[in-house]
Order: C-alpha cells, then structure tokens, then sequence
C-alpha cells in the first residue's frame, strides 16, 4: 500500500511477537511438559485487530511500537506482507520488541506471559507523529490497554480529522463519560464490561441493558461479551446472538477480530444486525486455532453473515 496515505481504518495499538505453546497441561513447578505445537507469529493487540481489518478488505494503518531489534523487523515486514500500512509504526531506539507468551493447555485455556514494558507502548508523542494518517482516515479504532495519555492523543487526533471512533476495552476513568460520548462503537469483553457497569454481570439482559445505557450516551453501536455470547445494541434496536458452535482452540485475538469485523461492516454501511453477524462470525473463526492471528479471508464480502 502507498506509503503514510490512504488508510480508511487507523489502529492504535499493541504489536507485540507471539509466542503459542500448547501443551496438553500446564506443567507445576519443578515438573515438565511437551509442547505439542508452537506458533511464532505478528502478534499484540493492534496488531491482531489491523490483521483482521486488511483480511477484510479494509485499507488499514497501524500505530504501535516495536523495539529497533531484529524481531521488531520481522513483525513490520510481517505487517507488511498482510497489506498494512506501518510507515507510522515506531522502532523504538534502545527497545526490545514486545513479546507475549500464550501457553494454551489441552482444554483449551490460555495463560500469557507479556513483556510489554513503557517502551513497547505507544507515547503521546508517537500519536502526534502519526499525525498526517488521522488526518486522511474515517475510522480511527483505540485499543484502551494503551496509556490513557496516548488515548486521549489518538482521539483528539480522531476528532480533529473528523473520524469516527472505535474503542475496544474500558476507557481511562478519568473523563471516561466524554470518551464514550465520542465514540461510534464501543466493545468490552465480559471482564471489562463488568468494571464499565460497576458490577458482575452474569445474565444477558444486564448486558444489554448496560449496553442500551451506553448507546444512550452516544455510540451508534455497543457491542459486549457475556459468558454465552455477545450483545449488541444501537438506537432502536437489541440483539443477543450465542457463540458460534465450532471447537475452541484458544480464544485469543478473538476479540480483536470481533472489533475489527465491527469496524469493516460498519465502515462500508451494513445495518446492525448484519454488523454483529459479521463480528461473532469472526470471533468463531479466531477461536478454532491457537494464537490470536486472524484468519478471515473466507468470511470476506461473504452474501449472508
Ligand atoms: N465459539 C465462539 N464463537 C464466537 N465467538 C466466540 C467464541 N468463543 C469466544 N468468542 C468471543 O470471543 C471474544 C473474546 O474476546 P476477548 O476476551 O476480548 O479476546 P482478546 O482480547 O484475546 O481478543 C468474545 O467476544 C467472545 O464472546
Ligand atoms: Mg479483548
């Protein structure tokens, strides 16, 4: 793609190396256990979700930080080759890229070890230097794991340039009510969706209810996780749609595709319940496999989400 011009979509985020070990159970202290399978891939959140939108057709440029070693090479080259703009990525002088590691046992559950320190995340600075890809883009996505100073850089960039925005997480607590105002979509995984309502939230119909609370506020879609699925709501309208039934894998970088399928389908004006389709239909995909790596080519201009 054309160097710094022409995204659609700007993702704010972690890009990070990946690391998949399965085992068939995680070993205790002083024992051991066979890998059974290892991925290596381009991982981190923003990564993830920015993979997810270019397999998607969408135009897409990411802003994150690797390290100026010779993994953080690899992973933009990788970036690259899946069809992303990285001219604004950083290589931080000094830093060594981001790594998370992502041991998965035999039913299917994760637990990550992350070396992401300060360097690794993104700086209001970083933001600012990004500047002529905001000022070009209609969508801007912020991934809220990132410090709440270089969120509240990306969207004042969004603002300024007009772009619709897109959060996934829980923004910082501080002017959080504005933060949520000004975005056009907003999704939070069940944990997450828990600290926005201020308590645990079991039953679907609490989900939606916060998120009609939400939507009331001024988001055009609300989008959140609950143990059996996700709800969504928009003005006007609900909808609670179950997990897809395919065997899970590992739920890793499900979320990331769920958010970059919201962004892509609302991007290009489908309604809301096609959105939603889209996005569950693109968590299920990203749940089969191990490693948060998208792999949604087949559900690309797909007739009937
Ligand atoms: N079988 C499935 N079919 C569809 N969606 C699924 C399935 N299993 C999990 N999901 C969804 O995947 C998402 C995982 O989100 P999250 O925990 O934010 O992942 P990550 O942060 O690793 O990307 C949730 O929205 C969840 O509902
Ligand atoms: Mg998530």
């Amino acid at each position: 793609m054309s160097a710094g011009a022409g995204a659609e979509v700007v993702v704010v985020g972690q890009i990070a190396r990946d690391l998949v070990l399965v085992v068939d159970a995680v070993p205790g202290p002083g024992e051991s256990a066979d890998v059974r399978r290892r991925r290596e891939m381009l991982g981190g959140k923003g990564a993830n979700q920015a993979v997810a939108l270019a397999q998607l057709g969408t135009r897409v440029a990411l802003v994150g930080v690797v390290g100026d070693d010779e993994a953080g090479g690899r992973l933009l080259d990788q970036a690259r080759r899946d069809r992303i703009d990285v001219v604004h990525a950083v290589r931080r002088a000094g830093a060594e890229t981001g790594l998370i590691v992502d041991i998965v046992d035999g039913s299917g559950r994760w637990r990550y070890l992350e070396d992401l320190p300060p360097a690794v995340l993104l700086t209001e600075a970083d933001i600012a230097a990004a500047r002529p890809l905001f000022r070009g883009a209609a969508w801007v996505s912020v991934q809220l794991q990132q410090p709440p100073d270089a969120v509240r850089a990306a969207l004042a960039q969004a603002r300024e340039a007009g772009a619709r925005v897109a959060l996934d997480g829980v923004p910082p607590e501080d002017g959080r009510a504005e933060v949520i105002a000004a975005a056009r979509i907003v999704r939070a995984d069940a944990r997450e969706a828990a600290i926005l309502a201020g308590e645990e939230i079991t039953a679907p119909a609490r989900a939606v209810r916060l998120a009609e609370d939400l939507v009331r506020r001024g988001p055009a879609l609300v989008a959140l996780a609950v143990e059996s699925g996700n709800v969504f709501a928009w003005p006007g309208g609900h909808l609670v749609l179950p997990l897809d039934d395919v065997p899970v894998a590992d739920t890793t970088g499900a979320g990331d595709a769920f958010t970059a399928a919201l962004i892509a389908a609302s991007a290009r004006g489908d309604p809301p319940e096609r959105v939603a389709r889209l996005a569950v239909a693109a968590a299920g995909a990203t749940v089969r496999h191990p490693g948060g790596r998208p792999d949604l080519a087949s559900l690309r201009d797909r007739p009937d989400p």
